[in-house]
């Protein structure tokens, strides 16, 4: 790929200076103005990726700088950078159409990281508008149910980002669909007819782990009576899914970062390196930046895997899902266990909706699995949902406000179901005014065009 084209304007001449010098480390190409007539000038007859402007300038602010810029080049992602303190400058320049902004002093790694991400986020939305109509044609996600917002997000994201081979950061707690999300992004992307392959970190101790991922020799070990490909060679030209990254141990780390820089690794008792084309996609339900901090986690290895972040909600924070999930999973599981169920109660149902589920929507669907193995009628009652655990001491007591709110964004969903999101059924069956209706369901996010038959 050609070297991206970055244009600085900065009065400050040591500031310019040092910036270009920085940038031109990390190996773009640095056009460094410092006034803002010659800035006009340079975006008006060459082609930029990316723009850093400082937010003062000598004769104007950096941000109306910008809008000119814009005018001429509306796609160029603009950073600009602004002083300590001056928050509000900030969001004005957000508001106004810069891509982000960068507050003085910044050190090296800083800037590198914002200035990467601008140009992948450019890379991305040139892209974007390609893959959105090819992936929606192509792709719809058929077996993620994904009804709130936050879901809906993260499957936009997984439609823009399934083309490019960059590192996928997927972080979540248990049980909230990280695989599956891994594997839709594999199934989005032009590898989907290659290898996906799967690995739980934390289920090996460390040297098997390695022996796994880079395979080895034969006679490299006790035991290693043939040589072993390993999993990243098993992955060539596909994706390999690293999950709980978190509990990979120091030594690894460093392994898994060269391969990440130099997509070659070493097979354990070996001197040739191998090399291999695989898009990496890690996820982990621990805090990663926690851990980089309490220096359990390498630094150099956190930048490298999350440049497309992902996180996963908890069922919890997205119960409208539950409804949707609830009868995508009875479907599934009535035709396999190969009985006839209708739906649930609405007693079932409620508890469903205000259980918290801790397990996410693997607890949810183990939870249907037993109801439809023991049910013997064709509608599920709630004595098959949890039994001897809704709303009983072993969940914790939640604050009351909490517990209320919880409750009424609750019902308000089933409300929302049963009357497919028309308003005023739903006012009458709740026996409220659709205005009190609406303010309620502004309150939780709700939006009744999601219900719609
Ligand atoms: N949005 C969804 N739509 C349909 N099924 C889902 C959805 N999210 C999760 N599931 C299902 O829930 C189960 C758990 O998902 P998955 O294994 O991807 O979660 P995970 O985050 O990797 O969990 P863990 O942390 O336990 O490994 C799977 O059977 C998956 O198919
Ligand atoms: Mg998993």
């Amino acid at each position: 790929m050609a070297r991206a084209k970055l244009l600085v304007v900065d009065d400050d001449r040591n500031l310019l200076e040092i910036i270009k010098m920085r940038l031109e480390s990390m190996d773009y190409e640095v056009t460094a103005i410092r006034d803002e007539e010659a800035a006009r000038q340079a975006v008006a007859t060459q082609v930029f990726d990316l723009a850093v402007i400082d937010l003062q300038l000598a004769n104007q602010d950096g941000i109306s700088l910008m809008e000119e810029i814009h005018l001429m080049s509306p796609d160029l992602p603009a950073i600009i950078l602004t002083a300590h303190g001056s928050i509000e400058s900030a969001v004005e320049a957000m508001k106004r159409g810069a891509y982000t902004y960068l507050t003085k002093p910044f050190d090296a790694r800083e800037l590198s990281l914002h200035v990467d991400r601008a140009l992948e986020n450019r890379r991305l939305s040139s892209e974007v508008n390609r893959l959105k109509g090819l992936l929606a044609e192509r792709y719809d996600f058929k077996n993620i149910v994904a009804r709130s917002d936050k879901m809906r997000q993260v499957l936009e994201t997984v439609a823009r980002i399934a083309g490019m081979d960059s590192t996928v950061h997927i972080h979540g707690e248990s049980g909230t669909g990280k695989e599956l999300i891994a594997r839709a992004i594999h199934l989005a992307s032009p590898r989907q007819d290659k290898a996906f392959v799967a690995i739980n970190c934390a289920a090996l101790p460390e040297n098997l782990l390695e022996s796994e991922l880079f395979g080895h020799e034969k006679g490299a070990f006790t035991g290693a009576i043939r040589s072993s490909r390993g999993l990243f060679a098993q992955a060539h030209q596909g994706s390999i899914f690293l999950d709980e990254i978190g509990d990979m141990s120091p030594s690894l780390q460093v392994k898994l970062l060269r391969v990440l820089q130099e997509r070659q690794f070493y097979p354990v008792g070996s001197e040739k390196p191998l090399s291999v084309d695989v898009r990496v996609i890690v996820a982990t339900n621990r805090n990663l930046a926690e851990m980089v901090r309490q220096d359990q986690f390498r630094e150099d290895l956190f930048y490298r895997i999350h440049v497309i972040p992902i996180e996963l909600p908890a069922l919890r924070e997205r119960r409208e899902d539950i409804p949707l999930l609830a009868d995508y999973f009875l479907k599934k599981l009535s035709t396999q266990m190969n009985k006839k169920i209708k739906g649930l109660s609405p007693a079932a149902m409620q508890r469903l909706m205000l259980h918290d589920w801790p397990g996410n929507v693997r607890e949810l669907e183990n939870t249907l699995e037993y109801a439809v193995a023991m049910t013997v009628q064709d509608v599920i009652t709630e004595d098959l949902i949890l039994p001897g655990k809704a709303g009983t001491i072993e969940e914790g007591l939640q604050p009351l406000t909490e517990a209320r709110d919880a409750f009424e964004k609750g019902y308000l969903v089933r409300l929302l179901e049963m009357s497919h999101g028309n308003i005023s059924s739903a006012a009458t069956m709740a026996g409220r005014y659709r205005p009190d209706l609406y303010a309620l369901l502004k309150k939780h996010g709700l939006n009744p065009g999601d219900f719609k038959k």
